[in-house]
């Protein structure tokens, strides 16, 4: 699998993720998993209520680590939960705990089979992150976890609003420019 087509594998795009017809979304969760605001507001609403009982049989979920439940009403199939770090300035562990959000879900992923995966800008909204910094992370994660995983077709990242995705385009040319 040469680096074109692992580049093909990844897609930046500017959507509502809960609306995505993929095998598993990922939410921007906090430790309780008991929903929020931002992105995991829009898929527990989509969701429907069960989604919110399956996360309660979860019990928490740590930072930079990452939970599975069904989609339920959601046209995904799973909702990968994973906790990303609140920003606290950037020398308390953060890039690493980003870092493992993606690298855990991606784990779940394949222990699930899934085959088409969409992830948010974790971290970026509420809990602060830099959205460059984050999505250079969130792009050298997904790029080395496909380097070593053929089965996974598509890793969908998810802008919500104009400057994310331009931002993750900027980030996505610079690396392959440096390839
Ligand atoms: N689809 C895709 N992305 C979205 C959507 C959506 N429908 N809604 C918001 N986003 C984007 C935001 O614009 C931001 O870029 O998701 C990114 C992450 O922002 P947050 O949802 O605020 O998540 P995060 O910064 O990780 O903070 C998590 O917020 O909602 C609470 O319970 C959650 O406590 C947790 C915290």
């Amino acid at each position: 699998m040469g680096n074109k087509d692992m580049f093909n594998r990844i897609n930046i795009i500017q959507a509502d993720i809960a609306a995505l017809n993929v095998d598993a979304i990922v939410n921007a969760a906090n430790r309780a998993l008991s929903g929020g605001g931002g992105v995991d507001g829009v898929i527990h609403r989509a969701a429907g209520p069960e989604l919110l009982q399956a996360c309660r049989q979860l019990g928490r979920c740590e930072t930079g680590q990452a939970k599975i439940t069904p989609g339920f009403r959601l046209p995904a199939r799973y909702v990968i939960h994973a906790v990303g770090p609140v920003w606290q300035g950037g020398d308390k562990g953060e890039p690493d705990l980003l870092a493992s959000c993606y690298r855990e879900s991606l784990r779940l992923a394949r222990q699930h089979d899934v085959k088409t995966i969409a992830f948010p800008a974790i971290s970026t909204g509420a809990y602060g992150y830099p959205l460059k910094p984050a999505a250079q992370i969130a792009i050298q994660e997904v790029i080395v976890y496909l380097e070593q995983d053929q089965s996974l077709e598509i890793v969908f990242l998810v802008c919500f609003d104009r400057k994310s995705y331009e931002t993750y385009q900027q980030v996505m040319n610079e690396y392959e420019d440096a390839r």
